[in-house]
């Protein structure tokens, strides 16, 4: 700790000048919106955006540590206003009471459209509205349910095989990059109606040159957010913007080259087979060609991949995270693997592909237990530690701060789940029980308190089911695996501190998911 603010020294001192600078920028902003004694009041000012520079390795820890001050905070930044919350009521009122009035926003769409486009995961107002519908209905079928569950749950089982192979072949393995390909061959699938196999494929193969691409497209999308100057250096096209701009073309050519190849195949009829009408590039094909024919390519393209972009990482990192967790807590690992051979009454010796087939929905939603596990993993570790609503004009929030018209505000996942105002004295601790009642049936709670899948009309009831789909679907044959080989898992366990060494939570949870990599050796 000590050699670590030694050699932050240098930056320590710039952020404090910058952060005296703010303070006075502050002073000017107070003084222009009337004074303190205004009739608006605004939340407590508690840091600077320096501030968050300085915390950037436990950014997530940081923002818990002021919740706990304070439910609803501001930071202060030269730029927009930013205001932090951990209080549902706001989150509530940002998500659904108000939600015309907070959205995306302008300079998000800036920002993320070279990679996003006009997909859903961009745009506010008619565009949104329009693609939730299609989806909003895809996604409640039976036939797109059963379609998708099936591809998870093919994809969990081809990962248990190369876990056991590597495990008995004493291999170490990157967990986390094993989980990010099979998430990606799942999503891959259900958006395209094709199978990438980066799974088992080579990396020179055109389906991973393509996930990687695109994997290295949406960290350079994300450094535009802390680089001010990024559309300078896209005019000059050099640096991280050229390295881009040649990612997305791969992305891109690969993309269309399938959506052309789907639509002309639709429009000689030759898409009769079930399978391929239920991924959703066909769906959308379907809803968004026009009545001549003509078909939106650039549309169809920003449509689909925001799908995946959506949810390859979120799903990736859960599981990532509940793998851990299951390695923490054997306890928990043994009641889900009894829970899992009770529901898919299989027999204490079938091999994994028996094992996976006897996962049917009807299994799947006897598992209590290991929804809960999920849940709870999803509550310490949400996918999406921070999100944030612009604000489109001049508002109070339910707390009587005011909120002005490009201000920013955060609600944060991450901290919610460790207050212990929301979820009691044993907030922080990993107890998947929290969500059963006394008859051992799953509860829900309220969408404002567990954020992790958004709330309002922007969750997409489909997600949830996707969301928890893909994740019992994908967990659960993958604990048959460890369970069928006690004696490997107590292995796992033992190297637990090599867990946590590599990727140690307390790190922080967003640099955890995008940066982190799970090391499971097996001596
Ligand atoms: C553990 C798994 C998942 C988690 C935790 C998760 C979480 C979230 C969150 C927090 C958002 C809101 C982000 C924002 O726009 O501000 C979101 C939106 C979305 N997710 Fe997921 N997601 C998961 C899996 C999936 C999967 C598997 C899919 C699709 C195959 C998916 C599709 C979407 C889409 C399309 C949206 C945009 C919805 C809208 O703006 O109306 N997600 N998800
Ligand atoms: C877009 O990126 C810029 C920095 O390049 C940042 O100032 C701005 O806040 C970002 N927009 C959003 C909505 O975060
Ligand atoms: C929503 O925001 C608008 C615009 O700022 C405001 O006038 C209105 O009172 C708000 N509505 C609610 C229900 O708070």
């Amino acid at each position: 700790m000590a050699t670590a603010i030694t050699e932050c020294t240098p930056s320590f001192l710039a952020a404090a000048g910058l952060a005296v600078l703010a303070i006075c920028s502050y002073l000017a902003v107070v003084l222009r919106r009337g004074g303190v004694a205004g009739a608006k009041r605004y939340p407590p000012a508690v840091g600077t955006v320096f501030h968050q520079v300085y915390h950037l390795r436990r950014l997530h820890d940081y923002y818990t540590d002021l919740f706990r001050e304070h439910m609803t905070f501001r930071l202060l930044s030269p730029g927009r206003g930013q205001i932090y919350t951990s209080d549902p009521a706001v989150v509530e009122h940002i998500l659904k009471t108000n939600f015309s009035n907070y959205g995306k926003g302008e300079s998000n769409y800036e920002n993320t459209s070279d990679l996003f486009g006009d997909g859903i995961f961009a745009v506010d107002g008619d565009k949104w509205k329009q693609q939730r519908k299609i989806a909003s209905y895809d996604f409640s079928t039976r036939a797109l349910r059963d379609f998708s569950g099936g591809v998870f749950n093919k994809n969990a089982a081809k990962l248990a095989h190369i876990v056991s192979d590597n495990a008995a072949a004493k291999q170490p393995m990157d967990f986390q990059a094993l989980l990010m390909k099979a998430t990606m061959d799942s999503i891959f699938t259900i958006a395209f109606g094709l199978d990438l196999n980066t799974l088992s494929g080579a990396a020179a193969d055109e389906g991973s040159r393509f996930a990687a691409a695109f994997d290295d497209a949406s960290e350079f999308i994300l450094l535009r957010f802390v680089n001010a100057f990024w559309k300078v250096a896209r005019f000059l096209n050099v640096g991280a913007e050229a390295a881009l701009r040649h990612r997305i073309k791969v992305v891109d050519e690969f993309a269309y080259k399938h959506i052309r190849a789907r639509a002309d195949e639709m429009s000689v009829g030759k898409a009769h087979d079930a399978e391929s009408k239920c991924d959703l590039l066909s769906r959308f094909i379907q809803a968004t060609t026009s009545e001549s024919g003509e078909v939106d390519y650039k549309y169809l393209r920003d449509i689909i991949m925001n799908i995946v972009i959506a949810g390859k990482d979120t799903t990736a990192g859960a599981l990532a995270w509940f793998l851990y967790m299951m390695c923490k807590h054997p306890e928990v690992q043994e009641k889900i693997s009894e829970e899992a051979r009770e529901a898919a009454d299989a027999g204490e010796t079938a091999s994994i592909d028996d094992f996976s087939q006897s996962l049917t929905d009807e299994a799947l939603n006897k598992m209590h237990y290991l929804h809960a596990a999920l849940t709870e993993t999803l509550r310490l570790y949400p996918s999406v530690p921070l999100d944030n609503k612009e604000c489109f004009s001049d508002d109070v929030l339910p707390n009587g701060f005011s909120v002005g018209k490009g201000d920013m505000v955060f609600y944060a996942p991450y901290a919610m789940g460790r207050m212990e105002r929301l979820w009691g004295e044993d907030a922080q601790a990993f107890r998947p029980e929290r969500w059963l009642d006394e008859h051992g049936v799953f509860q829900p709670e309220s969408p404002f308190k567990f954020t992790a899948f958004q709330a309002g009309p922007r969750i997409w009831k489909g997600v949830r089911v996707q969301a928890d789909e893909g994740l019992r679907g994908s967990a659960a044959p993958f604990l048959r695996a460890g369970s069928a080989r006690q004696g490997r898992q107590r292995e796992l366990q033992d190297h637990d501190h090599a867990l946590h060494q590599a990727g140690s939570p307390s790190h922080g949870c967003g640099e955890m998911i995008v940066l982190g990599h799970i090391h499971i050796q097996i001596q």
